[in-house]
């Protein structure tokens, strides 16, 4: 990674973050083909098997769409600061939406199969992912959009809500991780026939894959040089993302 990245921020930010999106595009496709029929005798059933779509829907939605909210800032710098605030909004409410469908999918699958809920680490990671993001997004549409705090009060919460915009980032990551560890041993992981090997193949490189697109998200993150300068308008005092 740290080779790609050359002088010249702006060209070693678009590289590294079509890279990114590539290895965030593969995790999309591999989840997908976890219930497909060739691979699986589950397919997708929102009646008969609901659980398929939770993976799929955690990772569009939680891992996709919310590791390119939070680079949106550094993404279009060139683009009004208003605009890329309404567009960031309209990201996470599009990752809330599928994220929530995602959870609905899950509680649905454990009802018909008559299994408790909450009872595993992913569970309770999971549902903590999904807590902060609400909470976060409550606290930066009224900070930020409507009704807009005082600038000292925007300045003031801006730090935290990066850290945390990142915390909830990695919490995502985990509880996709965790997640399909967890699908893992519950659909026969290490069985030696052949649907179950091009499944088990598929679980590692989807990992693989969501790991590599979420430490390309944390580095531009991280990186100060791909920063968005400060607006030339009364926004210029409250710090970038
Ligand atoms: C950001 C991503 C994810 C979140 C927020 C999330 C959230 C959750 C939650 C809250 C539950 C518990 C529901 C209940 O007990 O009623 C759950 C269960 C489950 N999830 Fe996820 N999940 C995510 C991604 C994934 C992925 C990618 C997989 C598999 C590839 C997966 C597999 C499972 C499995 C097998 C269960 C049932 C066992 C258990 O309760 O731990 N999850 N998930």
């Amino acid at each position: 990674m740290f080779v790609i990245v050359g002088r010249d921020p702006d060209r070693s930010y678009s590289i590294l973050l079509c890279l990114g999106e590539i290895f965030g595009l593969l995790s999309i496709i591999l989840v997908g083909l976890l219930f497909d029929r060739r691979v699986s005798s589950d397919v997708y059933n929102w009646k008969t098997n609901p659980f398929s779509y939770h993976p799929l829907m955690m990772t569009i939605g939680l891992l996709f769409c919310y590791g390119n909210a939070i680079l949106l800032y550094r993404t279009f710098k060139q683009i009004p600061k208003l605009m890329v605030k309404i567009f960031h909004a309209c990201f996470l409410i599009i990752s809330l939406t599928l994220g929530t469908f995602g959870l609905a999918a899950i509680i649905r699958s454990k009802i018909i199969t008559n299994r408790p809920h909450f009872m595993t680490f992913h569970s309770w990671i999971g549902i903590a992912t999904i807590g902060l993001f609400v909470f976060q997004w409550i606290c930066g549409f009224i900070s930020y959009l409507f009704p807009k705090l005082s600038l000292d009060i925007r300045k003031g919460y801006m730090p935290t809500h990066r850290l945390w915009g990142k915390i909830i980032f990695l919490f995502s990551v985990a509880s996709i991780l965790t997640g399909l560890s967890e699908h893992g041993m519950t659909s026969s992981f290490f069985t030696m026939n052949d649907i179950q090997q091009s499944r088990r193949l598929i679980i590692i490189f989807f990992g693989i894959f969501t790991s590599l697109f979420s430490l390309i998200v944390i580095y531009l993150l991280s990186n100060s040089d791909y920063q968005r300068p400060p607006d030339q308008t009364d926004e210029k005092s409250v710090p970038n993302p």
